[in-house]
């Protein structure tokens, strides 16, 4: 039966990490993958999750399901966390929560609901969006269309071309917008260009699709969320799939949800309803033990308070890299990569072609995405003017 199977290519990121961790050359750079890396190099686990895990442990009583919604406090933690309390507090029958397995399972959870909702829909998607977005919504039958987002010419949003492009989305259409730090360009909405999309999704009747991965990168855990909680305000319906793998660092526990507001209680237990039975379909219950540290992470002050301070020690230290990343490239090369730090969150294209990714993958072992894509947070004083050697060789 297997004989004639076809061996898929790799994955398009985690086929690159996997051939950095064969590469035996000493001096080797991963810059692929998505993951906070500190400055030993190594992706730490946050002390509140440390704590909150070890208090679970000793009151685990069981291993049974968790409700196949989800837990409740993980659920109401995440809502007030990207809401807002006020927000939560105006819609509270008008919205559903279903926790799922990751920033990916709640964009799987969303797409499903949205399908069955209108089976002819199309999601829109910035070009160029993660790629893991195009399976994750196709394989449940949406068909895609783009629209343009990053201008390599200018490195930032080309906003006018965007506006053009979503002037063509309809009732029925749904938008896909990433919340912050949009990966892979790093280049992120302004407040008034959310406000004017969120405008547009008023007048033209599409449904804002945000999916949050990164919240407290950019600029902080509220400022982060300014845009999607404008759509919520301003927009009959959104869905949301929010991640906590990068911001509680819960990478390997898959701990995420999809979040539907609509106009009243119906529709929140008619999207609630469709997202479980999507679940079930394909997975049956969410993992819990991600979940259960995040709602106690969320409900304890004191967790919540040194995790908060914790994440943005990282966005503080990622924002400073792009500072001296920018200052060593403009040095070495003459030219101006100030885009670097005028860019939010983990990633940025370096603006090289896919021949000279190849190249300084080939002969500097310096590890990047075919696209020129980075993770700036795995940068550090001892590698980064390894990388800056390398990139400079190649311009
Ligand atoms: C990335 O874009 O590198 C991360 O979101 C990890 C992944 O799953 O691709």
């Amino acid at each position: 039966m297997f004989d004639d199977l076809p061996i898929l290519p790799p994955d398009s990121i985690l086929g690159l990490a996997a051939a950095c961790r064969a590469d035996t050359n000493p001096d080797k750079v991963d810059l692929t993958i998505g993951i906070y890396m500190d400055e030993t190099g190594a992706c730490p686990v946050f002390n509140a999750v440390k704590e909150a895990q070890r208090a679970l442990i000793d009151d685990e009583s069981t291993k049974a399901y968790i409700p196949p919604q989800g837990d409740e406090a993980f659920l109401s933690g995440m809502l007030e966390l990207i809401l807002g309390s006020a927000n939560v507090k105006a819609g509270r029958d008008t919205i559903s929560a279903v926790q799922a397995p990751g920033g990916c399972g709640a964009v799987r959870l969303g797409a499903e609901v949205l399908k069955a909702a209108d089976p002819t829909g199309k999601v829109w998607v910035s070009r160029p969006t993660w790629p893991v977005h195009v399976p994750l919504i196709t394989s449940t039958g949406l068909e895609l269309s783009e629209y343009r987002y990053y201008d390599p010419s200018t490195h930032g949003v080309d906003f006018e071309g965007m506006v053009a492009d979503l002037q063509q989305a309809t009732h029925g259409d749904v938008v896909l917008l990433h919340g912050c730090c949009h990966n892979p360009s790093g280049a992120d909405l302004s407040p008034d260009q959310w406000d004017v999309v969120a405008d547009m999704a008023v007048k033209q009747g599409f449904t804002p699709m945000v999916d949050l991965a990164y919240q407290g990168f950019g600029e902080g855990l509220d400022v982060d969320v300014y845009g999607l909680r404008t759509l919520v305000a301003k927009t009959p319906e959104v869905v949301i799939a929010a991640s906590l793998s990068k911001n509680m660092g819960l990478y390997r526990e898959r701990t995420g949800l999809a979040i539907f507001t609509g106009p009243d209680a119906r529709t929140a237990d008619a999207t609630a309803s469709q997202a479980k039975a999507a679940a079930r379909r394909i997975y049956s219950m969410p993992p819990a033990h991600g979940a259960l540290i995040a709602g106690r992470v969320l409900a304890n002050p004191l967790l919540r308070g040194g995790w908060t301070a914790e994440l943005e020690q990282m966005c503080d230290r990622i924002n400073g890299l792009r500072v001296d990343f920018r200052d060593r490239l403009q040095a070495a090369t003459g030219r101006d990569f100030g885009f670097i730090a005028r860019e939010k969150g983990m990633f940025s294209f370096l603006g090289l072609s896919e021949e000279q990714a190849l190249e300084v993958r080939a002969k500097r072992s310096l590890y990047m995405l075919n696209s020129s894509r980075i993770n700036i947070a795995s940068l550090n004083q001892s590698n980064m003017d390894r990388v800056v050697d390398a990139v400079a060789s190649v311009l």
